[in-house]
């Protein structure tokens, strides 16, 4: 799979491609439909196409050609119920994989949502019989989603019955809204990449063949290579209709043009209890060997403050150099220095263009570390040469994130206030990929040799004692491992399902009601 592979990049969901946090909308409104009359919501949805954000380049110095950033965005999806309701043929609907097909209520137990994450917990909105659709709006500014959300809801007004929204999302002070709004996390009226717990958040995302991103971001994205460079994962592991890292096509349903340019997500409502992670911390760091940030560091891989990751700095005083040598570059690079600019560049590369094979033990980046476990990068190859490519195990278990905090605008955040993260993730194949990870590498350990641990950030923990998390040393310095226990349950689900996002070509053909599977 070459890097110019040619994908059509305006049939494609402009969310897939682009994480549009990054490209700064930092604002959203996730809302979701219910179909009550095929032909109505059918002439809903063609009405609605127009405004479907596509994949497209926007203008940037190197597209000057291309359309402008819209103000707003929309993109769609279906569960399984919404393309039944649209009156789907039934060979094609019998073609979507079994745990779309189930939706995530039904998979609770493989995804370890159980106890306060228990369905029957979820928000109103989740209750009853699934939802048909999702829809998405990202703006530059809170009065942009508005102004779009507006425009919709005229078309929803005009559908007359045929399509409403679902409403039922808890949100502050105890209220009940017809939406569910997301927004990044402000600090002095600025803008941050961080989520509630105070992490630097949205750094590591795969990198796939046709993907339209620059070219710069794949070291450390893709997949790598036996001389430790990167190449773009296959284009099918996020998109079907395209060849995957098996070199076959994602199962799909029929017709190939329902299918192609399409992918799956996962949409999924994590609260975050914001006091009980605090007080974790606190507790823990009277006894740890170390700061509060080098232990907060020691849970999820990376600095807090600045998302470096363990494995460059993995103790105070090494993130105290590079700190100090961040700061100078980027003093000089300001002042015009060009050379201190190409630096400041290769140093925030290693951000993220970083492997754990000199840290097989685990004494940089703990082997249970959150980053670790939802992408273990050659990590699982623990003899060398064992595979085709060295991260072979991890190639087909990418999670493309696409998410945004909620919450936290109007309160101040504790457990029983309402913040956390709308955790999005796209991918060919739900099971394969994000229930794979969720089952295997969050909530169990065994690929790790870790037994029965769980990720500490997200994983299902219950406060037992043997709910743990081990912070390794390097044996040869004659210390002990730092045993994390009693880990409480830091992120509960609230609520979530399984979306299909469809090419254009096949979202106009739904509208149409034009899909022959014969
Ligand atoms: C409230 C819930 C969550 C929190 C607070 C959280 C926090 C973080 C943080 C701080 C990072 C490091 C920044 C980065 O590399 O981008 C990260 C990375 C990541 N998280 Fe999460 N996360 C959450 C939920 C999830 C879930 C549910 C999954 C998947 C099942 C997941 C998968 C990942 C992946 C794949 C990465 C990137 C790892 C890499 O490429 O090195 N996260 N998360």
């Amino acid at each position: 799979m070459t890097m110019d592979r040619a994908l059509d990049l305006y049939d494609i969901q402009g969310n897939i491609c682009k994480g549009y946090g990054r490209f700064g909308f930092p604002k959203a409104r996730y809302f979701f439909l219910e179909f009550h009359q095929y032909a109505g919501a059918r002439a809903f949805l063609q009405q609605l196409i127009p405004l479907i954000t596509t994949a497209e380049p926007w203008s940037e110095k190197d597209h000057p050609d291309q359309s402008d950033k819209p103000q707003a965005t929309t993109n769609i999806g279906f569960t399984y119920a919404g393309l039944s309701a649209l009156g789907l043929p039934r060979r094609s609907l019998d073609g979507f994989p079994l745990e779309f097909r189930m939706g995530m209520k039904n998979r609770a137990g493989i995804l370890g949502d159980e106890g306060p994450s228990d369905p029957a917990n979820w928000d109103p909105v989740w209750q009853g019989e699934p939802v048909h659709a999702w829809l998405s709006v990202n703006g530059q500014s809170r009065q942009a989603v508005v102004d779009r959300y507006r425009q919709i809801e005229q078309l929803l007004q005009q559908s007359q019955g045929s399509v409403t929204i679902r409403p039922g999302h808890k949100g502050p002070q105890g209220s009940l809204q017809p939406w569910q709004d997301a927004s990044a996390v402000y600090e002095n009226g600025r803008v941050t990449p961080k989520e509630h717990f105070g992490y630097v958040d949205g750094i590591g995302n795969p990198y796939f063949a046709g993907c339209g991103n620059d070219p710069s971001r794949l070291p450390g994205r893709g997949k790598l290579t036996r001389d430790d460079g990167w190449q773009p994962l296959a284009t099918g592991e996020f998109i079907l209709g395209h060849i995957d890292e098996a070199r076959e096509y994602p199962i799909a349903p029929e017709p190939h043009l329902l299918a192609l340019n399409g992918t799956f997500m996962v949409y999924r409502k994590l609260h975050e209890n914001v006091t009980t992670f605090n007080r974790y911390v606190d507790r823990l760091a009277t006894d740890f060997d170390g700061s509060r940030e080098l232990l907060m560091a020691k849970f999820s891989g990376r600095w807090p403050d600045n998302g470096a990751p363990l494995v460059l700095a993995p103790d105070d005083a090494a993130k105290a150099e590079l700190d100090q040598q961040l700061a100078q570059l980027t003093a000089k690079a300001a002042a015009g220095d060009h050379t201190a600019a190409t630096e400041l560049r290769a140093l925030k590369a290693k951000w993220i263009d970083f492997t754990y094979n000199k840290d097989r033990h685990g004494s940089r980046c703990p082997i249970g570390a959150h980053i670790r476990r939802a992408n273990t990068r050659a990590a699982l190859e623990t003899e060398k040469d064992a595979f085709n490519t060295p991260s072979a195990l991890d190639d087909r278990r990418r999670l493309l994130r696409r998410g945004l905090p909620y919450g936290g605008e109007d309160e101040t955040p504790a457990d029983d206030t309402e913040q956390g993260i709308i955790f999005m993730c796209i991918g060919a194949s739900l099971e394969r990929q994000f229930e794979f990870v969720q089952q295997q590498w969050i909530n169990y350990s065994n690929d790790f040799h870790l037994g029965n641990d769980r990720d500490v950030l997200i994983g299902a923990n219950n406060g037992q004692l043997t709910d743990k998390h081990i912070i390794q040393v390097n044996p040869k310095q004659g210390k002990a491992p730092f045993f994390c226990t009693h880990l409480p349950r830091m992120v509960e689900t609230r609520g979530g399902d399984y979306f299909f996002l469809p090419g254009i070509t096949a979202l106009r053909m739904i509208a149409q009601g034009i899909i022959d599977p014969t």
